[in-house]
C-alpha cells in the first residue's frame, strides 16, 4: 500500500518542529482559543458550525444547521437561502475591501493583468449578464475548459451568480473526456479559450473544443464563448461560436445575484474513481462556503496584508476551494498563473513569489520535489522573506521534500500546513494549523469538528502505528451532496464500503500522538503528481486500440511524481503486421492514451505478457502484479484487503 516508497522513510521519521513564539502570539487562532474550539465541536459540533456559518452573509438563516434525517444524503443550513458569489464578491463592494486586489494573474510569458474587488465584481457582472443572455438560467449546466485565466475566475463566478452549475474540465484532458462530462451534465454552454501558453508553446485549446462537440452525446451545447488569449488561428462555428469580448463589450456592470437554497447545487467537478466512468461529485451553496471560509481562515490564518497563491490548476478542487471561492470569500488577494512552473527556469516560482510578495504559498510535492532537483541555487538568489506560511496538499508529502522545503523556502520559520481532504470533502479535513508542532510527512490531526479514524475492514478502529481504512465518522458542512444522476453509486462507494462511516479510500496510519499519516489510495485509483486517474480508465482506453486484448494498469513508486502508471498488455496477434518493433508499438499506445483520455495520463512503462492474472470470477488482479513489481509477496497485502 506504500505507494510513494517513502513508507519506510515515514516510518522512521521522528523529528518535530515548532512554531515560533511571534507566529503563535499573532495567530488568528491560538492554542488557548483551538482548545475551547476542539471542546466545543466535540460537544456540540452542530453549533460550532453554526458560529462559523454566522461569520458570513445570508440572505434568510437556516431552519436548522443540519437535516440528517436521510442519511447519507445530509443537508446543510435546510432553509437558509444565500449565493456564494454574494459572501465573494458582493458583500466586499461595502467595504474597505472594494478598492484591494483580488485577483493578481500572470501569464507565462510574463504579462500581468490585476483586478480590485471591485473591478472582478464588474468583470463578473458583465459576464453574468452576457450568459443570460444565452439563456442561462438557475440550475443549468455550464462546463468550462479553460486554462489559467481571470475570466477562468470570472466565467466560474459568474455562472454561481445565475445559480446555474458550473462543471470544469482540467484543460489535460482529452476532446473524448470533455465530450463524456459535457454529455452527462447536459451541458448548454461550454467556456473556453482559443489556447493558452505552456512550457513556450502555444496550447491549441479550442480545436479540442471543436472535436469534442462534434461528437454524440454533445448536442446539448448551444453556445461555445471563446476567450481571446492568444495569437492562433481560430475557427469559429456559427452560429454556435462566440467571442467572449464580443458578448460582454455592451453588458452592464450590474446584475442581481441569484437567491439561492443553501442545498441548491453550485458545481459539479469529476473526479476518476475504482471503475472506468468518472463520478460527477456535486457541491452546494451553502455548507461548501461555511466550510472552505473556516477552513482557508483558520489554516492559512489568513491576515488583511496577505497574499495568496495557490499554485493548483483551477480545473481541480483545490482551484476551486482555494484559488477561487475560498480567498475571495476571506477577502484577500489571490495569485494565478498561467504557465508551467519551470517556464523559462527553475526560479519562475520564487520570482512570482518575490515580485508580488506572496505571504502564505500552497503547492503540491510533486512539484517540491521537481524544483528540489535544481538545488538551492534558484530560490537563494530571490527574495522571498515575505514568505509567512507553506502549504502542501494533493499526495503524500516525503520527508525529505518537507525539510527541503521548510528549510530553504520557509528559511525554518515558515510552518507547513500539509492539509488532508479531496474533491468530495470540498474543504481541509485534516490539516495542522501555524500553531501545530509538526512532523514532517504527516498531516497532523483532524480539524474542530472533524471526526476521523484508521480503522479494518469491518470498521474496527486499528491500534496506534498500523495501517488502516481512513474514514470519517460526521458529516461535514463543505461535504459533497451526491453524485450527480447517480445517487445510489453515492451512497455505495462512500458510505456502504464500512457501513455508518463515510469511506475516503486512502490508508492512513496514527501514531501514538495522534497524529495522521496518509499512504496512499487503498483503491484502484492512481495519484500522479497529485492528480486522481483510475487504473480502469486507462484500461479502458488501451483495450480501445485495435491491437491489445487485455490491459492491466497499476501505479508503480516514482521519485518525483509519487507514482507513474505502468500497463500489462495481452496484444491481439497479427500486431506485427502493423508496427515494425515493439518500440513503434509502444509508442503509439503512449500516444493512442493521449488521445483517449489526454495528456494528464501519462504511462510510463508498457510490459506485454502472454496472460494476465484473474480471479475465478475473471477480474484482473492488479495486486498480484502490483506485488510482482514492487518485489513484495502478494499474500502480505490481506490485512488491508479492499472490503469489496
Ligand atoms: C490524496 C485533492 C497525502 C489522497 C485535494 C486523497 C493526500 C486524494 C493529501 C484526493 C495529503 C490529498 N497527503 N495524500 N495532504 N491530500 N491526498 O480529490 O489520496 O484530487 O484521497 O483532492 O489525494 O484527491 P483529490
Amino acid at each position: 500500500m506504500d505507494q510513494t516508497g517513502a513508507l519506510d522513510a515515514l516510518l522512521q521519521e521522528e523529528r518535530v518542529f515548532r512554531p515560533l513564539p511571534q507566529l503563535v502570539i499573532e495567530a488568528n487562532i491560538n492554542p488557548h482559543q483551538l482548545e475551547q474550539a476542539q471542546r466545543r465541536a466535540e460537544q456540540d459540533p452542530l453549533a460550532y458550525w453554526e458560529d462559523a456559518a454566522h461569520e458570513l452573509d445570508w440572505f434568510k438563516k437556516w431552519d436548522r444547521v443540519l437535516d440528517d434525517s436521510n442519511p447519507p444524503f445530509y443537508r446543510w443550513f435546510p432553509g437558509a437561502r444565500c449565493n456564494i458569489v454574494y459572501n465573494a464578491l458582493d458583500r466586499h463592494i461595502e467595504t474597505a475591501n472594494k478598492n484591494k486586489l483580488a485577483l493578481i494573474w500572470e501569464g507565462e510569458p510574463g504579462d500581468q493583468r490585476k483586478y480590485t474587488y471591485y473591478e472582478l465584481y464588474r468583470e463578473v457582472n458583465r459576464f453574468a449578464n452576457a450568459l443570460r443572455t444565452l439563456g442561462v438560467a438557475k440550475g443549468d449546466r455550464v462546463v468550462l475548459y479553460m486554462p489559467i485565466l481571470p475570466e477562468t475566475a470570472i466565467a466560474m463566478l459568474a455562472v454561481a451568480k445565475l445559480g446555474a452549475i458550473h462543471s470544469m474540465v482540467y484543460g489535460g484532458f482529452s476532446a473524448k473526456v470533455l465530450r463524456e462530462r459535457v454529455a452527462d451534465a447536459q451541458a448548454k454552454v461550454v467556456i473556453t479559450a482559443d489556447g493558452f501558453y505552456r512550457n513556450g508553446r502555444i496550447i491549441n485549446l479550442k480545436a479540442l473544443v471543436d472535436e469534442a462537440l462534434a461528437g454524440a452525446g454533445a448536442e446539448c451545447v448551444e453556445t461555445c464563448v471563446v476567450v481571446h488569449r492568444v495569437n492562433v488561428d481560430t475557427e469559429m462555428h456559427e452560429p454556435r461560436d462566440l467571442w467572449y469580448d464580443d458578448l460582454v463589450r455592451q453588458e452592464r456592470p450590474v446584475c442581481a445575484t441569484e437567491v439561492m437554497e443553501a442545498t441548491d447545487p453550485l458545481f459539479l467537478l469529476y473526479s476518476s474513481g475504482a471503475t472506468g466512468k468518472p463520478k460527477g461529485i456535486v457541491h452546494a451553496h451553502g455548507g461548501y462556503m461555511v466550510g472552505i471560509a473556516r477552513t482557508l481562515d483558520w489554516v492559512f490564518d489568513i491576515k488583511p496584508t496577505d497574499i495568496f497563491w495557490c499554485t493548483a490548476d483551477a480545473g481541480w478542487i483545490t482551484g476551486h476551494s482555494y484559488v477561487i471561492y475560498g480567498p475571495l470569500v476571506a477577502g484577500t488577494t489571490t495569485v494565478m498563473y498561467e504557465g508551467h512552473p519551470l517556464y523559462p527556469q527553475a526560479d519562475r516560482l520564487w520570482d512570482v513569489v518575490a515580485r508580488f510578495g506572496v505571504t502564505i504559498l500552497y503547492t503540491s510535492p510533486t512539484l517540491v520535489r521537481m524544483l528540489m532537483r535544481f538545488g538551492v541555487q534558484y530560490p537563494r538568489k530571490k527574495d522571498l522573506s515575505t514568505l509567512r506560511l507553506l502549504g502542501s496538499v494533493g499526495e503524500p508529502m516525503n520527508p525529505e521534500a518537507w525539510v527541503w522545503l521548510y528549510k530553504y523556502i520557509g528559511r525554518s520559520e515558515c510552518p507547513i500546513m500539509d492539509t488532508w481532504w479531496q474533491t468530495e470533502t470540498g474543504m481541509f479535513m485534516i490539516s495542522p494549523l501555524p500553531i501545530s508542532l509538526l512532523k514532517p510527512g504527516s498531516v497532523n490531526k483532524p480539524l474542530p469538528g472533524i471526526e476521523a479514524d484508521v480503522v479494518d475492514a469491518h470498521g474496527n478502529p486499528v491500534p496506534p502505528g498500523k495501517g488502516g481504512f481512513l474514514v470519517l465518522k460526521r458529516p461535514w458542512p463543505a461535504m459533497m451532496t451526491t453524485i450527480y444522476k447517480d445517487p445510489e453509486r453515492y451512497k455505495k462507494s462512500y458510505w456502504e464500503k464500512i457501513p455508518g462511516v463515510y469511506y475516503a479510500g486512502d490508508v492512513a496510519r496514527r501514531d501514538e500522538d495522534g497524529y495522521y499519516w496518509i499512504q496512499g489510495r487503498a483503491d484502484d485509483v492512481m495519484n500522479i503528481a497529485g492528480h486522481r486517474i483510475g487504473t480502469a480508465e486507462v484500461e479502458s482506453a488501451l483495450v480501445a486500440h485495435r491491437c491489445v486484448a487485455e490491459a492491466a494498469v497499476i501505479g508503480i513508486p516514482d521519485k518525483i511524481k509519487g507514482e507513474v502508471a505502468k500497463a500489462f498488455l495481452v496484444l491481439h496477434d497479427g500486431w506485427q503486421k502493423e508496427f515494425e518493433t515493439a518500440e513503434d508499438l509502444v509508442a503509439a499506445l503512449r500516444a493512442h492514451v493521449r488521445r483517449e483520455l489526454g495528456p494528464v495520463a501519462v504511462v510510463k512503462s508498457i510490459e506485454f505478457r502472454e496472460s494476465l492474472p484473474h480471479t475465478r470470477s475473471g477480474k484482473i488482479m492488479r495486486r498480484i502484479l502490483r506485488a510482482e513489481e514492487l518485489g513484495q509477496d502478494a499474500g502480505d497485502t490481506s490485512a488491508l484487503e479492499d472490503p469489496d
